[in-house]
């Protein structure tokens, strides 16, 4: 049985005082038993982050890394920092990444070994285009993106995917629960491939998930869980979807 795992992506938003009223609601409700609740905020709140969650039950996320442990990489942050900071899942190769900062196939699946060898768990997402939707390339670009995360890694421990179409990511259009549980389907048999012990990874959804969508998606027999961008930002309107789950 795979425990549902909801994320809150930040992205670039949010602000340090924002931090404390947005924790007090989410613990004051109380984050249910069946469910994993992680935060990635932008990474100069993440030592705030860890104090205000202290006493709950919420994971620290972050929402990128390096792949090298140290060095001359200004502006990067490696594994071990995060580590340090009681971060315990790392959000990787996001299609922001890979579409603003260049980020190939080839450096996520260097960026998700790197995590896994410092024992944090990699979020490693994927995710086709409105284009290559259209012309049906779904599958094979998701199947290119899976194997190259995959390939480097010895087990499936500590690896969760997040499978976020471009074209639903802040777009208010999500997919729909029959067309995520395709793709997520698909993406299982990927992993099967690779790990007789792939049925514990757990494969999250992300793209416009809100409180009213959320339910039929995360209904879904491979949809594990959510990687929720917008709709995280308010504690109410994530709390709408953790109490639908
Ligand atoms: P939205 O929920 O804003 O569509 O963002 C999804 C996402 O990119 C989460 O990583």
């Amino acid at each position: 049985m795979r425990k549902t795992l909801l994320v809150a992506n930040w992205k670039m938003n949010k602000s340090y005082a924002d931090l404390e009223p947005y924790v007090s609601a989410l613990v004051e409700q109380g984050i249910p038993k069946h469910i994993d609740l992680a935060l990635a905020p932008p990474f100069p709140f993440l030592d705030k982050l860890r104090q205000s969650l202290k006493s709950s039950s919420i994971h620290l996320a972050a929402q990128n890394a390096h792949w090298e442990s140290k060095g001359a990489y200004t502006g990067e942050v490696s594994f071990g920092i995060l580590k340090e900071l009681g971060v315990e899942f790392v959000i990787l190769g996001h299609s922001e990444r890979r579409q603003y900062f260049g980020e190939s196939d080839a450096i996520v699946a260097k960026k998700v070994k790197a995590c896994v060898d410092n024992k944090l768990t990699a979020i490693a997402c994927v995710g086709e285009s409105l284009e290559e939707r259209k012309a049906e390339r779904t599958f094979s670009v998701i199947e290119k993106q899976i194997h190259a995360v995959m390939e480097p890694l010895n087990s499936s421990e500590n690896l969760v995917i997040a499978y976020e179409p471009i074209w639903a990511i802040g777009t208010g259009v999500t997919a729909s629960a029959n067309q995520a549980q395709e793709v997520h389907a698909f993406i299982r048999t990927l992993l099967a491939k690779h790990f007789a012990s792939s049925e514990s990874i757990r494969i999250l959804y992300g793209g416009s998930m809100n409180a009213s969508n959320s339910k039929e998606l995360l209904q879904q027999a491979d949809i594990d869980g959510g990687l929720v961008g917008g709709a995280s930002l308010d504690a109410q309107s994530f709390l709408g979807i953790i109490n639908n789950s």
